[in-house]
């Protein structure tokens, strides 16, 4: 599902070059749900960012769901992203002055869906991380781990085939932790969606597939 052949990423400011991703090759295949690990500044964020092009690497080749995207316009890539992943961040990145479902719909507005499906998606997918009677609170009336379930569904919403999670669990206490580690599994299990999760607690490393550790941009291990 997600290839990648010697993956470099080189960072230059004035006075500094960072190489914060040294010859990472990886297969992930469908349906696997890989955890990555390592110390703060190896380079795990700026890896998952150029799964999910967000980022591009200074060097190798990206292949997502058998697609080599190195030949993609921005707006192909963008049309791609939308359709193929959805992320997941620590700090849940919601919009605080959007309800509950509207943020929910937000990435089906680039998409040709009437406001009725999209209403019926988002509460689809409100339903599976269980907020069904959350929809018309703001992102301020809700707790951490609720917050973090929007940020779930708003990323499922689309049915992405990949979902890509920073530190999913990094702002909250181990109970509601282990909740949206729940349901990261639960959708793993029951949608065959593959998951690649970035994150700094072995339990939670250890719940999934496979872990890879990183250590000053390249593979240990
Ligand atoms: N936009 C950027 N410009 C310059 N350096 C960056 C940038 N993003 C990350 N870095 C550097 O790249 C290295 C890896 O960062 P990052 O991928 O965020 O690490 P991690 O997520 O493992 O904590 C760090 O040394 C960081 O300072
Ligand atoms: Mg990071």
């Amino acid at each position: 599902m997600i290839r990648l052949e010697n993956i470099e990423k080189v960072y230059r400011t004035d006075t500094v070059e960072t190489l914060a991703v040294n010859g990472i090759s990886l297969d992930i295949a469908r349906g696997e749900f890989l955890s990555i690990m390592g110390p703060s500044g190896c380079g795990k964020s700026t890896l998952l960012n150029i799964i999910g092009l967000l980022d591009s690497p200074s060097k190798g080749v990206v292949n997502i769901d058998d697609k080599d995207i190195s030949g993609f316009s921005d707006q192909q890539l963008a049309g791609f992203r939308n359709h193929t992943l959805g992320f997941i961040f620590q700090s849940y990145h919601l919009i605080n002055d959007l309800q509950v479902l509207d943020n929910v719909e937000l990435p089906l507005l680039y998409r040709q869906a009437s406001a009725k499906e999209r209403r019926e998606l988002a509460q689809e997918a409100l339903g599976k991380v269980g907020l069904h009677n959350r929809m018309k609170h703001f992102p301020s009336q809700l707790s951490g781990g609720q917050r973090q379930r929007v940020a779930i569904a708003r990323a499922i919403v689309g049915k992405p085939k990949i979902i890509l999670a920073d530190e999913p669990t990094g702002n909250l206490d181990s109970a509601m932790g282990n909740g949206i580690m729940d349901i990261l599994i639960h959708l793993n299990k029951n949608d065959g969606t593959t998951i690649v999760m970035v994150t700094h607690d072995e339990q939670m490393a250890h719940k999934t597939h496979r872990l890879v550790r990183l250590f000053d941009g390249s593979q240990v291990l």
